[in-house]
Order: structure tokens, then sequence, then C-alpha cells
């Protein structure tokens, strides 16, 4: 009897990269391939790779560089690069990197184990193609969890923020047939999934690029479509934009009870004169009122965002706007991103306006500290309330402590005894960090859908 190979892939970037890794995972399997446990008991290794920002790159050279010296020990160790950065850099990874077996592209998943068999047979080989060759779910995949998965309803992004690489490297925006992803999330529902999470650079433009006839779906209808499925208790989804944030989206939130109270909604910058030179298409003040207007159709709503420090050009008055939003805006929790240049966006052509490391990383502490008040605050706000939350598994920290998320997607520990991984457990909130919860074990629960709201949104 023949060993099966032993694979393992290692994973930068986004949530789609994620996804994309479980169907990588899925189709190596398929392909006869076992899931290793680490680097030092894998025959292939396969690095997904992402680039929005420059560190992002500089990673996955160092990476390499330590498997070249395990490739050298290990007969038949294979090494596969995908993901946006392979296609970003293309040859070049195999002329930086000889040793690597298979570079493979966002658009080309599917073809990955063909290549990785081939590479067997002719050594090194590189597929890149510029428009994708199959819808991505449509294959299969291996989960990481059990009770929880990804569900992409859109690929690529046809939005030309002066910053972001991303639509260069995921193509132009495709939605996903909303009958397709019904299937999808009913037949996940059947295996015991309960929360989903909705993938799209841009999902409030779903539904742009579909349709027939007077009917064209819209992100809104598909959450509605969603939530009418039995047993997902909870729909999440990532991101909208604020340009495309309408109230039929805020309304169909409020109205579903298993959409989660969580909305991500990326400022980028508070400054309207940065905001135009990014093309992100909308003012402070708009994204104030769409905030505004969430949160009063959603009281219990929580509120996360992406902010980019030192766009070129950015004064100390135009991050003074962004930090004055981001008082205003009260978030939850917030990713800061000091800016840095992709080549080929038209950002990193204002090379004239950089602003210095030094300031960018000051400004960066400055906001840091606006919203680690914010997120302190949120949090302590829900200490002594009892929190519905679906168990994730034992805290990184301590494995006898479990850790799961609240419905505003926060982190909750807690102890109890008789508790598995996607149990919805009831936790009275004891104790609130800027960034995790503590709280007591009150007990199981059946079901982690919201209590129907019946809210009229307003035209902003
Ligand atoms: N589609 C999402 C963003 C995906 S990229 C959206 O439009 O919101 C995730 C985040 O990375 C962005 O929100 C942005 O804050 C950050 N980012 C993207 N390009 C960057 C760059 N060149 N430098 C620093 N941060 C960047
Ligand atoms: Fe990038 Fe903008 Fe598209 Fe988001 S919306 S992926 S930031 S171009
Ligand atoms: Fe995601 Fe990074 Fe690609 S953020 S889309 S994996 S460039």
């Amino acid at each position: 009897m023949t060993v099966p190979r032993r694979y393992l892939i290692q994973t930068f970037g986004c949530q789609m990269n994620e996804h994309d890794s479980e169907r990588i995972a899925g189709l190596l399997e398929q392909d006869g391939l076992v899931a290793a446990t680490s680097v030092d008991d894998a025959d292939v290794v396969v690095l997904n790779t992402c680039c929005i920002r420059e560190n992002a790159d500089n990673r996955l050279y160092g990476q390499l560089g330590h498997l070249k010296s395990l490739k050298e020990s290990r007969d038949g160790m294979q090494i596969m690069v995908g993901g946006c950065l392979a296609q970003k850099d293309r040859d070049q990874i195999q002329s930086r990197a000889g040793y690597v077996d298979v570079v493979f592209g966002t658009h080309n998943v599917a073809s990955a184990p063909g290549l990785l068999r081939r590479s067997v047979l002719e050594g090194p080989v590189m597929e890149i193609l510029d428009e994708h060759e199959a819808y991505p779910s449509a294959l299969p995949a291996r989960r990481e969890a059990d009770h929880s998965a990804w569900v992409t309803i859109q690929i690529g992004c046809d939005n030309n923020c002066a910053f972001c690489i991303v639509p260069s490297v995921r193509g132009k925006e495709v939605s996903r047939r909303m009958g397709d992803i019904i299937h999808e999330v009913e037949e996940l529902a059947k295996d015991g999934v309960r929360e989903i999470t909705l993938l799209g650079q841009n999902v409030n433009s779903y539904g742009r690029d579909l349709g027939v006839g007077q009917y064209r779906p819209e992100f809104s209808d598909l959450l509605r479509a969603l939530d009418a499925i039995d047993g997902i208790d909870r729909i999440r989804y990532t991101s909208p934009h604020p340009k495309d944030f309408r109230p039929d989206t805020i309304a169909a939130m409020a109205e579903c009870a298993s959409v989660c109270e969580h909305l991500h909604l990326p400022l980028q910058s508070g400054s309207d004169r940065i905001l135009a030179r990014m093309h992100r298409g909308y003012t402070a003040s708009r994204y104030l009122e769409k905030l505004r207007l969430a949160r009063e159709s959603m009281p219990d709503l929580a509120v996360t965002t992406d902010i980019i420090i030192g766009f070129p050009g950015e004064t100390d008055e135009d991050f003074a706007a962004t930090l004055a939003v981001a008082e205003v805006a009260q978030y939850d929790s917030v990713y800061t991103f000091i800016y840095s240049p992709r080549p080929g966006t038209e950002a990193a052509t204002m090379i004239d306006e950089f602003v210095d490391p030094d300031v960018a990383a000051r400004r960066m502490e400055l906001l840091d500290e606006v919203v680690e008040r914010s997120a302190l605050a949120k949090h302590q706000a829900r200490v002594g309330r009892v929190e519905l939350a679906l168990v994730e598994g034992p805290s990184k920290k301590d494995p006898n402590v479990w850790s799961a998320r609240t419905g505003q997607n926060k982190l909750v520990h807690f102890s109890a005894d008789g508790v598995n991984i996607g149990d919805l457990v009831e936790v009275r909130i004891e104790y609130a960090a800027p960034h995790w919860l503590r709280g007591v074990f009150v007990g199981k629960h059946s079901s982690a859908r919201r209590a129907r709201t019946r809210i009229a949104v307003t035209a902003l």
C-alpha cells in the first residue's frame, strides 16, 4: 500500500484567501492527498499569498527561504505558491525562488492539483490566467469548521480605490447567481452549518451584473432569501462599501433575525479631500449619516472599520478629520493600516507626496488611542449582560478556557464542562478588555436568531 502524500496550506491575507485555501484543500484531498499537521511532516506545502501591503510580499519571500532548506533535506517535497501575490508577481516568483514547483493564480485554483501532477513529471510549472475559469464556489471544499462556512457571493472588484491592488489581482466584479448561493447555503445547513459569512469585495453592489428583464436581485433580496433557510442561525457578511450601502440593506439587516448585529463599514479616511483622492465616492458626513441610520434601525449594532493612515498627501489637518470621525463613530474595533504603495496603483505614483514614515507611525498611535477608548467603552457596556455566543474552540492562550463569538462579533472567553465547538451558549459578561470579553457560562441555547424587529428605514 502506498502512503498518501501529505499537504499543508499556509494562508495569508483576507477571508477570500481563507476560503480559497479550503477549496485547494478539497481539491488536493480529491486527488488522494491527506492533511499534514505541520510543515515538518508535509510533502506538499502550499503558500496562499496576499499582496495588499508590502509586508505581505516580504513575508512570502522570507517563508520561501525557510522552505528551501526543508526541501533540500527532504526527498520529493514540493512547494506551491498561489493567491494574489502569485497573480501579481507571476514568473518573478520562480526567478527569485527557482525551487518553487508550482505557481498558480487567483483565477485557476481549480487547476492546482493538475499543475502539481505535471510538475512531478516536468519540473517547475506556472499558470496564471487573467479571468476566472470556474465560479470558485462550485469547487469542493474542506471546511475549517463544521458549524461555520464562508460563502462567496461575488468575486473581483469594479472600484478603483487609488491605493488598492485588489482589482488587478482579483479581476472584474462578477456576482454569483442567487439560486446557486441559496442552494449552497441549503446544503450547508443540511450539513450542520449554523453560521455563514458572505464574501465579496463590495457586497452591496451584488446583483448589479445579474438579472433578466425587470428583475435584478439586490443584496437585500439575498439577505432575506438566506434568512428564510432553516438551520442557519447566523449570517455575517464582508465587506460592504459605504458608497453603495443603502437603506434597503439596513432594512433587511434589521428585519432578518439571523443577520448578525455587526457592520464592518470601511472608512479609510475621515478627510473629504483624501476620500476624493482615494476615489471612495462618499464624504465623511455621508458616511456618518449612513452609520447613524444603521444604528437607529439596529440599536445593538456593533460597528467596525478599516482606516488607512498616511495616504499620499495626508496633512495634519486631514488626519485630524480622521480622528474626529473615529471619535463620532465610536467604533467597536478598527483595523488601522499605514499606507503601503502598491505597484501599478494610482497612489503609488504620488511619490512626491508620500508621508514621512515617522509621521505616519505617530498618527497611527494617536488613532489607536482613540479607537482603544471607544472599543473599551463598547465592551464595558456589555458587562452584566447575558450574551449568546457560538463556541469556536479552546482559547489560544489557555486550552481549559473556551472562546466563543457573540452576534456583535466579539470574542468571549469562559469555562464550562460539556460544551462543544459549534454550540450556542449563553454567557454572562463579567469583564471587558478592548479586544475581548470574559464571562460566566449560563447554559446552552438552541438558536441564535434574534427577535425579529420591524423597522421602516427612511431614505437617506
Ligand atoms: N474591499 C474592501 C477592502 C479590501 S482590502 C473594501 O473596499 O473595504 C482590506 C483593507 O486593506 C482595506 O479596507 C484597506 O484599509 C487596506 N488596504 C488596502 N490597500 C492598502 C494599501 N495600499 N495600504 C494600506 N492599506 C491598504
Ligand atoms: Fe480595493 Fe476599493 Fe475594491 Fe475594496 S472597493 S477591493 S478597497 S478597489
Ligand atoms: Fe485578500 Fe490580500 Fe488578495 S487582502 S483579495 S488576499 S491581496
